[in-house]
């Protein structure tokens, strides 16, 4: 496994592994490595003979006083957990490399539209189009032939695959699913910033969405289901939640009471202060006889 910071290190590894037939895969992701980005390394293998696990901190992604000062930066740590996947190269490049020349990042390159700014667009405005920016820049530089998305970021996934449609015709794009903890929460990189208290707190994300999904089961209709989600956060106050909603997987917009089959509940909530999201693909059944 090779680490690299410039673009000119990266073209000669990536284009020796093509030269050799392999297909590339990129696995793009902000670092801080737990669980949930080591199981994307693993997909990534079983879809190409060559991984690039991209680590950077996106500044035109986070808003202002969102966290990315704080945001953890663990290189050596993340370096030594790759070591045990399947990872060719360690692409972390230096932020010149990715905004030239400066490493200034300027405006978004890349919008994302109305969907992209409902749900987490619109508790984070430009979020988004700084995310689709740099996804499209690592695109460019790695040219991958597949790219490896985790669910656990469901709006982020749904614009992507939107970008890649458009604008990188024959990259495929896999989505894989959400790592969680053995109490239910999904793997995050902000859950460090979590007390033992708050930890168990933030359980009640991933309680709602599976109450959501068991309503769903038995038939009854969307606006049913979100009220047996909502339940749970009435019994947890420490927890602020920001929305519950339950959309069409297609278009990401909110399902009526008709809707039936497959969708994605999905749900965002601040434990002391910590914005965390989930999600989950449901199926509203026809009501039970
Ligand atoms: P980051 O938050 O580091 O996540 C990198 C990838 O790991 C994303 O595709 C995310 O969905 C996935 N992931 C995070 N937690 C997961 C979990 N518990 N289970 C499975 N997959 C999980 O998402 C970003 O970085 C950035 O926006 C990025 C795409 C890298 C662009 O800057």
């Amino acid at each position: 496994m090779k680490l690299v910071h410039t673009n000119a290190e990266l073209d000669q590894l990536v284009a020796d592994a093509k030269a050799e037939g392999k297909r590339v895969a990129l696995v793009p992701t902000m670092g801080a490595l737990h669980e949930g980005h080591l199981r994307l390394v693993d997909i990534a293998r079983e879809n190409a003979e060559f991984v690039v696990v991209s680590i950077f901190v996106n500044p035109l992604q986070f808003g202002e006083g969102e966290d990315f000062d704080r945001y953890p930066r663990t290189l050596e740590a993340d370096v030594e957990a790759l070591e045990g996947h399947p990872c060719d190269v360690v692409f972390a490049p230096w932020v010149e490399e990715v905004y030239p020349p400066e490493g200034k990042p300027g405006k978004p390159t890349e919008r994302a539209g109305i969907i992209g700014s409902t749900f987490e667009g619109a508790a984070r405005p430009g979020h988004f189009d700084g995310m689709l920016t740099v996804v499209g820049r690592l695109f460019d530089l790695v040219k991958p032939d597949v790219a490896v998305f985790g669910q656990k970021d469901a709006q982020q996934l749904f614009m992507v695959r939107k970008l890649a449609g458009a604008k990188f015709e024959g990259l495929e794009i896999i989505a894989a699913p959400t790592v969680r903890e053995p109490s239910g929460l999904a793997m995050s990189s902000r859950n460090r910033y979590l007390t033992p208290a708050q930890r168990e707190s933030a359980t009640v994300i991933s309680k709602a969405l599976r109450a959501v999904g068991f309503a769903a089961n038995h038939g009854l209709p969307a606006s049913y289901c979100i009220e047996a989600g909502l339940t749970l956060f009435a019994g947890e106050p420490e927890t602020k939640l920001e929305y519950l909603a339950i959309v069409d997987s297609q278009l990401f917009k909110p399902v009526n009471d008709k809707f039936k089959g497959e969708a994605l509940a999905i749900v965002a909530a601040q434990v002391g202060g910590v914005r965390l999201i989930d999600n989950q693909i449901i199926e509203i059944r026809e009501q039970d006889a």
